[in-house]
């Protein structure tokens, strides 16, 4: 198992590898979830934070630690699947085990993240004097019940007003549950770590980031070039599962990429790793709001405004991860001009790297050719059209675009079959949740 494997033992030495921190991953994602709603911001890494301080005092074995750590770092991920219908800031939450359903779910779709995913799914099942040993007739991890403790405690601090001032309040609150909603033993082991102040300190501070990679035993993993996509594909399914009018942008964008990749020359490392930036590149769209996301008409000016700072967002979730340098950049630079005039960065053409260039023409062509429930997609006379004027513009790459047209056939079948692919994927993960938001409530 991959948590065993401290210190890349047992990965082959193989370059097609890339050798990323499970921290850096996880903390992209939570960072990626905290920008869906600002009241999140920081929840996921302040319930890591109490969730492993309490595993550790009560001396839980170090792969259960590790296990409650990446659990707590997403615990909330469900919320991103009917974002518009879950509350989750309050005490007693509606819907509560819906978005632990649909987390585990979503999180089930990449087997690094399977193993905790049942943490997950009943971080909201009462202690109930032992009944919440089980839940659903299933036997549950012990886990839960701290990573429970933990969200509730960090849902009763108000952010607004000086922590030490809300202990003893949170404190005495939290007691009046121990054997209701908490387990007794793990309130028991609250209450003894938050005797310090620097408890609270910690949990409140605006480093708390650094304050978990600090408790963080994670591994550094080295992931396979597959394994890493598969991940990207992931994330990918995070974005486009928000977005039913562009569901399958981001596989088509990978799609068109790597075969545009090869086309230009990339060699089959680079061209996998454009593939990957395509699945990320709008990943900052976790930061527009759904009002926005999912109107079909034009945007006002400010909510273009809102819109066009996703590429940055895009970069601030990827730039974490060590090791994924030029996906980064090819992913967040995928809005930029060659006559500098996109956006977020103005990066002119000297900078503009052949990635990022191809990046941006398989960002065009797929947001051109695929179909939009409010028009059919164009066809390759339309797109042409359009490219040329935008070559005229100095806003893309001249030699790229004329790549495409020369294979046009090849990446158009290509882009098309990998949307297909995607909308059948898509559509069983929205029936499966659909259908666990019919019977858990
Ligand atoms: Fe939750
Ligand atoms: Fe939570
Ligand atoms: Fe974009």
């Amino acid at each position: 198992m991959l948590l065993r494997e401290k210190n890349n033992e047992g990965f082959p030495e193989d370059s097609a590898c890339v050798s990323v921190s499970l921290f850096d991953m996880l903390s992209s994602l939570s960072t990626a979830l905290d920008l869906i709603d600002i009241e999140l911001i920081d929840h996921h890494n302040r319930v890591c934070y109490i969730a492993t301080k309490l595993a550790i005092h009560l001396q839980f074995e170090p792969e259960q630690i590790n296990e409650i750590f990446m659990a707590a770092m997403v615990h909330d991920i469900g919320a991103i699947v009917f974002s518009d219908r879950l509350g989750l800031n309050n005490f007693e939450v509606e819907n509560a085990h819906l978005h632990g359903e649909l987390g585990a779910l979503l999180l089930s779709r990449f087997d690094l993240f399977q193993e905790f995913s049942p943490l997950v799914r009943f971080h909201h099942v009462p202690w109930e004097n032992g009944a919440g040993n089980y839940a659903f007739g299933e036997a549950v991890p012990s886990g839960i019940h701290i990573l429970h403790l933990a969200d509730r405690i960090s849902v009763l601090i108000d952010r607004r007003n000086p922590v030490l001032s809300q202990a003893s309040t949170i404190n005495r609150k939290i007691s009046s549950q121990s054997g209701k909603q908490f387990s007794p033993a793990f309130v028991e082991a609250f209450l003894e770590v938050s005797r310090e102040d620097a408890f609270w300190l910690d949990l409140m501070s605006p480093s708390i980031e650094r304050v978990i990679q600090k408790i963080s035993c994670l591994p550094r993993a080295r992931l396979s070039l597959e394994s890493l996509t598969s991940l990207s594909h992931f994330f990918a399914l995070i974005i486009d599962t928000r977005s039913r009018f562009t569901a399958t942008h981001s596989s088509g964008v990978a799609c068109s990429a790597m075969e545009l990749g090869i086309v230009m020359g990339m060699s089959e490392f680079d061209s996998s790793k454009i593939r990957i930036a395509g699945y990320l590149h709008d990943l900052g769209k976790l930061a527009v709001s759904d009002a926005i996301l999912l109107k079909p008409g034009k945007l006002s000016n400010e909510e273009w405004l809102i819109m066009r700072a996703h590429p940055y967002y895009t970069y601030r979730i990827l730039e974490r991860v060590e090791g994924l340098e030029d996906i980064t950049f090819w992913a967040s630079n995928h809005h930029e001009e060659l006559g500098g005039g996109g956006y977020p960065f103005g990066t002119e053409a000297d900078n503009l790297s052949l990635g990022a260039r191809t990046m941006a023409v398989a960002d065009v062509f797929t947001a051109l050719a695929e179909d939009r429930p409010y028009r059919d997609g164009m066809n390759k006379e339309e797109t042409h059209k359009v490219f040329q004027e935008m070559i005229k513009k100095e806003k893309l790459d001249k030699d790229v675009v004329e790549a495409l047209y020369d294979n046009y056939k090849n990446i158009n079948e290509s882009r098309k079959s990998a949307q297909e692919q995607e909308l059948i994927t898509l559509s069983e993960f929205w029936d499966c949740a659909e259908e666990k938001a019919g019977y858990v409530s």
